[in-house]
């Protein structure tokens, strides 16, 4: 089937190929489920689902019906009612299904990948083990790992259903021997077993042998973009891209597409992968807890503040006002909606720098805080750059990080790695900068120190200055005495669900007029200026202006921190067209920003080889076109009427082209990636107001393409103390030369990469990197690597961010057992005045172990005791006792990596009113369901696909 969106392509894009799919479609196709859909639909029920029992448990009501049109935006709104960000929310189903569709390109040619060519075996056992490394990544908070691991898990599980014949064979239940390691894999057509018939023209309607369904035989399609080979008789994926689907027999069994050969099974093969990958998550859910699983969702509370603190000695007295100001700020959003879930900090020094304490604990955070003190620092500059990548590495997206330091980088070669790490993070970054020009002379200091603590030179400055801009942040300069009045800075930046209006910086500085457009869901409106002696002038829709010096004026007011002019508009903003009219000595920026839950996300795409859209998550290629990828946040339908690069220090703009995809998601296409840096920016109509309500919105990060691209083959697993190693390629556009090289890690494990690779012009070469985990990593730590390639004039550069866990390999494929063995329910018809009891033994044979017991449905109480049995095994022993109201249990037992066990019981009897509860042991009926996990340590996988 031609979809629309490829129609619309082609009209945009001239001779843009057929899509040949392979897999359901990624990204976008119109008519048909893609992998984004199917894995977005399983995850927003599955998100309701743990909503709804949270809330039940507190006895609160849950309206939201769970269905398949649920929306983001409606299930955010029923799982908090505070206005946290969906940025994360959506940011964090994005990062998953985005994976997922990477598995299209970076395993184009792995079929146990897509489940093609029968591999079953090992289709289960990257699914079991990534769901294994998901567990354990949860269990140190490594979200985004996580999610990079739970897409590619995802893409598979899904592909099972388009690509084998379960559904031919009247399956109406998900395969759960797929997830699960310890059933077996039985009735397999075998290789010499032929599946398949040539299909009759295009009708491939009855190719599939008939024998082979009445003795239900799984099967699946081969698949070869090359090679028309396949052993004798056996059925093909099928489709213009599918060499194997040309020979005998001929034709192919996907339901990839409502076009595809078996395309009439389409909806209901994508109505299976839903709802087996609903069961994963459930699993997952089940092992992690649901704090962990809504967190895992972007969920959570979701504001983190860092701290990055130089304490070098020449920071002895600025270090106290970092202090002060931290529990300032701490103290001032305890018990608020905005008090942070995480914090992070950072101490960094002259060599030292880290480590990273991370912390869910005000008073823990607090007093490591409060331990910090300045000392040593051989000279004047220090690792601030480091530290501040440690940040960026440790945070989720989107977070905000605070740098105070009183001194330039010593480490500014890292300035590129920094710069990757922005923007694949889109984290914020700030710098308070005491004193950065005049000064620091004290009386009574030693001579010698006098010359260390000289003040930093321009350029020394403009570097942190770059840094906060490309992040969307700030380089407050401040004095000792100021420090405490950017407090509120900090506050206003880390308040959750800040959308960025505008953000533009002219150094040097030009005199120019700045239009914005505020809409109605916009709410404390603030602009901050910075600058050396910015003039300036802000102009209402209704032509009412205020100055920048007066700070009491008509549309708000205006307070001045250093080189920071703040000006926080009246709360009765009006909508429509606002401008600043603005000049200055050196340099200026402007920033304009206000709480809205409206926003938006994007990813650059590119094409696969099987001629899908594809994620990448590093620079685009200059010159060249690109698609971008957009969801807008906070709305459940929205048009969009521009989308256009920016460029950062011109005016020049690349308008996009722009197809809607579903729901608040659209493609955008780009005639040209430019030169320069630039931002990505939007305007639009909310649709649900009832006047035409124009809104616009700016990524406040800036990005830049390259000449150069990075790809990397990443396919194995960092075991504790062995050496891992993966290879990539560089390829150029350009005139070629010798590419500086440079890979680290947040976590200072050991990696050889060769310093330099040699291209020709336009050619391209490969290069192999190794790394080394000590063998006492914990499993499930996360290790963030980062390849950066420079090119010879040192203006260009591009970079690989990726995600890899680390862990050694579990040998625990034992589920724990519960048996119920005893209920007690003598329940009267006002159920209300009696409770019932509940026994039950939980084990883990020769597993790791019961590691928690709770319960998951059910809101009696629970306790547990150990006993010794009598073959000497350990026996967990629960103990449930709840209200006869509560008429049903789940007991959930987990072990010590990640195994789950679960009985359900219920002393139920459906009735005309459903409210009573029948006592009679005859009703009891109990079921237990377990999911084992077999497990080899793994590789998180990459957070980032790959260009070319
Ligand atoms: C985009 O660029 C590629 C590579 O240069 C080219 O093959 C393709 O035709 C371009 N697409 C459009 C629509 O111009
Ligand atoms: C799945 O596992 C069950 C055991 O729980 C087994 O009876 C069944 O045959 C298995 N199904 C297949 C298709 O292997
Ligand atoms: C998927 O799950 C939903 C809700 O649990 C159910 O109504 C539907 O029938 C299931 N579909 C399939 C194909 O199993
Ligand atoms: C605006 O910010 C203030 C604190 O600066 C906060 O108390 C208030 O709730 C915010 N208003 C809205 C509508 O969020
Ligand atoms: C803007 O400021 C610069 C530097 O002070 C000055 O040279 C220029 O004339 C100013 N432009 C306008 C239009 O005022």
């Amino acid at each position: 089937m031609v979809s629309l969106i490829i129609v619309g392509v082609i009209l945009f894009w001239g001779a843009f190929p057929l899509p040949w799919t392979t897999a359901f479609t990624p990204l976008s196709s119109t008519g048909s489920l893609t992998h984004r859909e199917i894995t977005q639909m399983a995850i927003l029920r599955k998100t309701a689902e743990v909503c709804r029992d949270i809330a039940t448990a507190e006895g609160q009501q849950f309206t939201l019906v769970i269905d398949n049109r649920l929306t983001v935006s409606a299930v955010r709104k029923a799982c908090s009612s505070s206005v946290l960000s969906e940025l994360r929310f959506y940011g964090a189903i994005l990062g998953i299904y985005l994976s997922n569709a990477a598995i299209d390109a970076v395993f184009v040619l792995s079929a146990k990948h897509h489940v093609d060519n029968e591999a079953f075996r090992e289709g289960r056992s990257l699914i079991t083990q990534g769901v294994a490394s998901v567990k354990f990544s949860m269990q140190q908070g490594s979200y985004i790992c996580a999610r990079v691991t739970l897409g590619g898990v995802c893409h598979t599980l899904q592909d099972f259903y388009s690509h084998s014949n379960w559904v031919e064979m009247g399956n109406t239940v998900p395969f759960r021997n797929l997830t699960r390691p310890d059933l077996p894999l039985n009735n397999l057509a075998g290789p010499d077993t032929q599946t398949c018939r040539n299909c009759i023209g295009q009708n491939c309607g009855e190719n599939i042998l008939p024998e082979i369904l009445l003795q239900k035989k799984l099967t699946s399609g081969y698949f070869s973009l090359f090679f028309s080979t396949k052993p004798a008789g056996k059925c093909s994926h099928g489709g213009s891209s599918d060499r194997t689907s040309t020979r005998e027999p001929v034709g192919g069994i996907n339901k990839d597409e409502i076009s595809s050969s078996h395309g009439s099974y389409h909806y209901r093969a994508a109505d299976l992968a839903i709802n087996a990958t609903m069961e994963l998550l459930e699993d997952i859910r089940l092992a992690a807890g649901n704090l962990a699983f809504l967190g895992l969702m972007g969920l959570s509370r979701t504001s983190l503040l860092a701290f990055v603190i130089d304490t070098t000695g020449s920071m002895s007295n600025d270090i106290e006002v970092a202090k002060r100001v931290s529990f300032n700020i701490i103290d001032s959003r305890r018990g608020t909606p905005n008090e942070p879930s995480e914090y992070i900090l950072v101490p960094f020094n002259d060599p030292g720098f880290g480590p990273l304490i991370r912390t869910e604990s005000t008073d823990i955070f607090k007093e490591r805080i409060r331990s910090l003190s300045a000392s040593s620092g051989g000279d004047f500059s220090e690792m601030c750059l480091s530290g501040l990548l440690l940040a960026l590495a440790g945070a989720p997206p989107f977070s905000d990080i605070f740098v105070f330091t009183d001194a330039p980088a010593k480490d500014s070669e890292l300035q590129n790695t920094i710069e990757a790490m922005i923007e694949s993070t889109r984290s914020r970054v700030t710098f308070m900068l005491t004193k950065p020009f005049s000064s620091r002379r004290k009386r009574g200091v030693l001579e010698s120190q006098r010359i260390l603590s000289r003040a930093m030179s321009q350029p020394e400055v403009q570097l942190y200055r770059d840094l906060a801009h490309v992040s969307g942040g700030q380089a407050i300069e401040v004095t000792k005495s100021t420090l405490s009045q950017a407090t509120t800075v900090i506050t206003d930046g880390s308040t959750s669900a800040m959308a960025t209006v505008l953000q533009v910086m002219r150094s040097p500085a030009k005199a120019e007029n700045f239009s914005f457009v505020l809409d109605s869901s916009l709410s404390n409106v603030t602009l901050y200026i910075t600058g050396v002696s910015p003039i300036f002038t802000l102009y209402s829709p209704t032509g009412v202006s205020q100055s920048g010096s007066e700070t009491d004026g008509p549309l708000g007011s205006i307070q001045t921190v250093g080189n920071l002019w703040r000006v926080k508009l009246n709360s009765d903003v009006q909508t429509g067209d606002w401008s600043i009219s603005i000049n200055a000595t050196s340099y200026y920026s402007i920033k304009v920003i206000g709480q809205s839950s409206v926003d938006f996300l994007f990813h650059f795409l590119e094409q696969s080889e099987r001629g899908d859209l594809t994620p990448k998550d590093n620079r685009p290629l200059i010159g060249e076109n690109s698609t971008l990828f957009l969801s807008v946040t906070g709305e459940d339908s929205v048009t969009l009427t521009d989308v256009f690069l920016a460029e950062v220090s011109g005016s020049d703009t690349v308008n996009g082209t722009i197809t809607a995809v579903g729901g608040t998601d659209f493609l955008v296409y780009l005639q040209k990636i430019p030169e320069g840096a630039f931002v990505v920016q939007m305007k639009g109509l909310l649709s649900n107001s009832s006047s035409p309500d124009r809104f616009q919105r700016q990524s406040p990060t800036q990005f830049r393409g390259s000449r150069v691209a990075i790809k990397v083959q990443s396919n194995g697993i960092v075991e504790p103390g062995n050496p891992f190693s993966l290879s990539f390629t560089l390829a150029t556009n350009a005139a070629g030369g010798n590419y500086t090289i440079q890979a680290r890690t947040d976590r200072n494990f050991n990696v050889s990469v060769p310093g330099s690779l040699t291209l020709d012009e336009g050619g391209s070469a490969q290069g192999t990197l190794t790394l080394i985990a000590p063998s006492d990593t914990e499993s499930g730590s996360d290790v963030t690597l980062t390849i950066t390639a420079v090119d010879p004039g040192s203006t260009d550069s591009n970079y690989v961010t990726l995600r890899l866990a680390v862990m050694a390999e579990v040998t625990d494929f034992t589920r724990p057992v519960c048996q119920v063995v005893k209920i007690k329910a003598d329940c009267p018809v006002v159920c209300s005045s009696a409770s019932w009891e509940l026994y039950a033994n939980l084990t883990d044979g020769n597993g790791t172990g019961i590691a928690k017991v709770f319960i998951n449905i059910g809101n009696g109480s629970l306790s547990t005791s150990q006993v010794m049995s009598e073959n000497g095994t350990n026996v967990t022993v629960a103990f449930y006792n709840a209200s006869c109201c509560s008429p049903e249990v789940q007991v959930v037992a987990v072990d010590e990596v990640g195994n789950v066990g679960t009985c359900f019981t219920s002393i139920k009897r459906i009735s005309d009113n459903n409210t009573i509860a029948i006592p009679t042991t005859n009703t009891i009926f109990s079921r237990c369901y377990f999911v084992s996990v077999s497990m080899y340590l793994l590789l998180c996988n990459l957070i980032v696909f790959f260009v070319w």
